[in-house]
């Protein structure tokens, strides 16, 4: 040990430390800042950016003994006097903070810009952040506030974009704003007949259709409609809903001091590792961990030998669940390179990893598999008893074989579609321990109750003595909706009574979490010579890797949006998830919707070219209409809005003018695409899609919430809260969350499947609404007034004619608390979907291909989304911006290359993965189309998947316009273009 003088945020400290100890890891563990993140510990992902002598460094790349006698500044260090710096406020403001992880790197970046150069252009902002990586945001709200922060530090006085008429300004509203649903067809009879485009082929079977025949699927009385907006006034002057809102905790996240669950820390606490397998598939012939347990500081060692031998499915959502269970904390046989063979509890990090250098292994390999369809035929290895298709997953409307036989034209495609990582900042971690017979786990999970019911089942635990909390997650994208981490934590901690944190690295993360499936389509489509689409056929091998976990879940939920964007009455998708020895495929953003959007889009784009249509005027001509029957159940979509997301897309983005100007024809060829996209909202019709809000009062007139919806960064909180706010006429900051913990908040299904605005929202206006009707009637006592002359607002309840008449809500609280019931104002309401519409997008992208590097520049991108209404604009912006910049990477960079002769990833730190960075990404506007849908709360459907999956195919079709040329395996990258112009790679 070396002892050490650091001079951090003004003051000295002297510290001991290892001379191979990081600045990062001094400042984090020894100093206890834990505001400086760690996204990735090899100096790619700029979360733990510090400045030294000013300059942004990255201090996992610094040795600690080296920034003795630098002034070291970390993101506690900006604030002063309890005032946020000018850029955390603008931060803040400019809503650039979704996750946060990222956020305290960024500040710090832009910190030593503006030092350097208080007056940065755009695109030197851009440059400056070429070290900084962001996966929510898209950057377009963090290049704003740096804007905004410098031109304040300038003595300037810009407008702060929240002022009202400051909406951003790349964001435009399509749609009515009172509160009111639009009227469309749908609200009547829906026995759909061909429309003035009759673009579906006669005589097609509409059947019954229409509302009235929907379950309501709620018990008599359990919904409360007060007008057709749901507001209790009938729609008039929304005041919080639609409101452009920072998040709850962006401050805590701008100055560093929210906690994750890789920031805590409890007494005792021990350090979890755990070893991968290092073959694809083999058997463990013996394992010897006598060596490991006798090391000093070693507290246990966990193997197959000594765990429960009791099967899982890690994507499990809820009791009786029924899918298939093939997973253990620990198995006898590893069937990927990333597979869990032990794991170590040791006083520290180090010891633990020493530790597990120690575990002797030895392992009979067996014949692997890493080809999907290589591993479907006779004779291929079996990874599973049964065989390597884990199941048939069939979708189907209409007579398919019979429409195609019949159309004038037949089109078909193999596209592919890439593995790819989640690239959440923050790493995967928990914390787990047992005391008291009581296994309490802290994790960044999607889903706390289905994580509590792995744990008590594998572990033997009722459920009442395991408590699974989640603290702020710093982004998860689906890669935190298994539990992965969590059996071993807790494992660890039962056996040795003391609190157990388990945090993988970037590497490990990515090799051994989940992925994004990879996957085959093989698509036809058969269409009349109008180009109207009468039949499609669509089948997807999808890899699945290793084990089952979500392979009915993703699958079903792909085949499903199948039937929902086009008028295809003739349709079936067939979908195999197929067992290899690759990593894991699980729930991603999208849930399948991407793969098959990707895919599809690009058959059109190649169907249209054929043709000679405009891909815009041929989508137009196909795309289903408010009110449409989706085939399948024959029901209706809802206000389904796809063509009013491709007209305003296609306006703003100039398609028309841009569609006539000359091809390129010199080195750099600039090109066009457009994509429709479909996604859900909840799981209404898949599975339960229940959740329960308790709202109560505070003697101040304040509420609390609780709610166990699980905020993961993409504002789920904040939508509640302002929801609840607007039916209660309060201020945002008067509604207090209390989100994720099993021990104080209602079951939940989990935040996946963009269901929390659509499920959450309607059980919190729910909930408020109770709370509103007690409000009014303890007033009414208290005012001596009939209630139905009462209105609230403003934190009072007053007599309408006499607004001066008035009590507060406080002082009705209280009243009620201490009157003649001695009641508390409060509600739990329960809310099960009853409705799972589809929200819409139309994607619009402009590139720049080079034709001698194959570079391509995306330069502008128009994202029109049908959302219902946005609860929060400034967070769906900032949704559709980051899905924008997930689904570029997955049309140009992205790729978890398997080597495919052992399996290996190629390419696991983020470095070698191209994430897109600032300066890679283009100009966007952003359309919200809000025309409403019935049974969402204020007419809102989601966005949080929409966001992302027509955004690959939008661009891959630009890159084609641009060279003339057809692509039909993601990514597009600079080889494969190079390869398609029959250049040298
Ligand atoms: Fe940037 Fe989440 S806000 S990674």
């Amino acid at each position: 040990m070396l002892e050490i003088t650091l001079e951090v945020n003004g003051t000295s400290y002297k510290v001991d430390v290892e001379p191979n100890w990081t600045l990062l890891r001094v400042i984090r563990d020894v100093l206890k800042l834990k505001g400086t993140k760690c996204g990735c510990a090899t100096g790619d992902c700029g979360a733990c950016k510090v400045l030294l002598d000013g300059a942004a460094v990255n201090s996992c790349t610094v040795l600690a003994r080296n920034a003795v006698g630098k002034k070291i500044t970390t993101i506690e260090g900006l604030s002063q006097g309890g005032e946020l710096h000018p850029i955390q406020q603008a931060f803040v403001e400019a809503g650039a903070i979704q996750c946060g992880f990222c956020t305290p790197g960024m500040i710090i970046t832009a910190k030593a810009l503006l030092d350097r150069n208080p007056d940065p252009t755009e695109a030197e902002i851009r440059a400056a952040l070429d070290n900084n990586l962001c996966r929510c945001t898209g950057y377009v709200k963090i290049v704003a506030a740096i804007q905004l922060a410098a031109a304040r530090l300038r003595g300037e006085n810009p407008l702060s974009p929240l002022l009202p008429g400051e909406r951003d300004r790349d964001i435009s509203v399509v749609g009515q704003q009172s509160g009111q649903v639009e009227a469309w067809a749908g609200l009547k009879p829906l026995n759909w007949q061909p429309g003035p485009e009759g673009t579906l082929a006669g005589g097609q079977p509409t059947g019954p259709g229409g509302l009235e025949e929907w379950p309501t699927g709620s018990a008599p009385g359990d919904q409360q409609q007060a007008g057709p907006s749901g507001l209790p006034d009938g729609g008039a002057g929304l005041r919080q809903v639609g409101k452009p809102t920072p998040l709850k905790d962006a401050a805590a996240k701008a100055t560093g001091r929210l906690t994750y669950v890789g920031d805590m820390e409890l007494p005792h606490m021990l350090h979890g590792k755990i070893l991968f397998s290092p073959v694809p598939h083999a058997r463990i012939k013996s394992i010897d961990t006598s060596a490991a347990e006798a090391l000093p500081g070693v507290r246990a060692v966990a193997t197959y030998l000594n765990s429960p031998r009791v099967a899982y499915n890690s994507a499990l959502r809820y009791s009786g669940h029924n899918i298939p269970r093939n997973e253990y904390i620990f198995d006898e046989k590893v069937r990927f390179i990333g597979d869990r063979v032990a794991a170590v509890a040791a006083d520290d990090e180090e010891t633990a990893a020493r530790a597990l250098k120690l575990i002797k292994v030895e392992y009979e390999e067996l014949p692997a598999v890493f080809d999907p369809e290589e591993a479907l035929k006779p004779g291929a290895p079996e990874i599973h008893p049964g065989g390597n298709l884990a199941a048939t997953v069939k979708a189907e409307a209409g007579d398919v074989a019979g429409a195609m036989a019949t159309a004038d034209l037949v089109f078909t495609d193999r596209i592919t579609t890439p593995r790819v990582t989640h690239a959440a900042i923050e790493l995967h971690a928990c914390l787990a321990e047992y005391s008291n017979g009581k296994l309490t786990v802290w994790s960044a999970n999607q889903n706390i109750f289905a994580t509590r019911l792995i744990l008590a089942e594998v572990l033997g635990l009722p459920l009442n003595k395991v408590r699974v909390i989640k603290p702020p997650v710093g982004g998860a994208f689906g890669g935190k909706l298994e539990a992965v981490l969590e059996p071993v934590a807790a494992l660890l901690a039962l056996k040795t009574g003391r609190p157990v944190r388990l945090e993988l690295t970037r590497r490990e993360v990515m090799v051994s979490t989940r992925t994004r499936y990879a996957a085959v389509f093989y698509l036809k489509t058969g269409l009349k010579r109008d180009g109207t689409i009468v039949a499609q056929e669509i089948k997807a091998v999808m890899d699945k890797g290793a084990y089952a976990t979500s392979a009915l879940n993703v699958t079903s939920a792909m085949n499903d949006k199948a039937f929902k964007l086009y008028r295809i009455p003739n349709l079936r998708i067939t979908a195999l998830p197929v067992y290899t020895n690759n990593p894991i495929g699980g729930a991603m953003r999208g849930y399948g919707s991407p793969q098959l959007m990707a895919a599809r889009e690009m058959h059109l784009d190649h169907i249209a070219r054929a043709l000679g249509r405009d891909p815009v005027d041929f989508r137009r001509q196909n795309l289903v209409r408010p009110g449409d029957i989706n085939p399948r159940f024959n029901k209706t979509l809802g206000n389904c809005r796809p063509l009013d997301c491709l007209e305003e897309g296609a306006a703003r983005f100039g398609w028309e003018e841009k569609r006539r100007r000359p091809k390129d024809t010199g080195r750099y060829r600039r090109g066009i695409g457009v994509a429709s996209g479909n996604h859900g909202t909840g799981v209404f019709g898949v599975h339960v899609d229940l959740t329960t809000v308790a709202l109560k009062m505070n003697e101040d007139g304040s509420c609390t919430l609780f709610t166990g919806n699980q905020d993961l960064g993409q504002g789920s909180s904040t939508a509640l809260s302002l929801i609840a706010a607007e039916v209660l006429g309060l201020e945002l900051d008067q509604v207090e969350v209390v989100e994720a913990d099993t021990e104080l908040t209602s079951w939940d299904v989990g935040t996946y499947a963009s269901r929390v605005t659509w499920v959450g929202g309607n059980a919190a206006k729910k909930a408020a609404e109770k709370v509103r009707e007690q409000l009014l009637e303890e007033a009414a006592r208290l005012l001596a007034e009939p209630a139905g002359e009462l209105e609230l607002g403003g934190g009072y309840v007053y007599v309408r004619k006499n607004p001066v008449k008035r009590v507060s809500l406080g002082e009705i609280v209280i009243a009620a608390q201490q009157g003649p019931d001695q009641r508390e104002i409060k509600a739990y309401e329960s809310y099960h979907s009853v409705f799972g519409p589809g929200s819409y997008a139309a994607d619009f992208a402009e590139v720049e291909v080079d034709t001698e590097t194959g570079a391509v520049r995306v330069l502008n991108f128009v994202a029109a989304h049908d959302v219902g209404r946005a609860i929060n604009p400034l967070q769906v912006a900032g949704q559709i911006e980051g899905g924008i910049q997930m689904g570029l990477g997955y049309g140009l960079s992205e790729e978890l290359q398997i080597d495919p002769a052992t399996g290996r990833v190629l390419n696991p730190s983020l470095k070698k993965y191209h994430l897109f960075k600032a300066a890679d990404m283009p100009h966007i506007d952003v359309i919200l189309v809000e025309k409403g849908e019935e049974h969402g709360p204020f007419g809102a459907k989601s966005i949080g998947e929409a966001a992302t999956v027509a955004v690959a195919p939008a661009v891959v079709n630009a890159v084609a316009d641009a060279l003339g040329l057809e692509f039909n395996d993601l990514p597009v990258t600079p080889e494969k273009i190079l390869t398609a112009l029959g250049k040298q790679v």
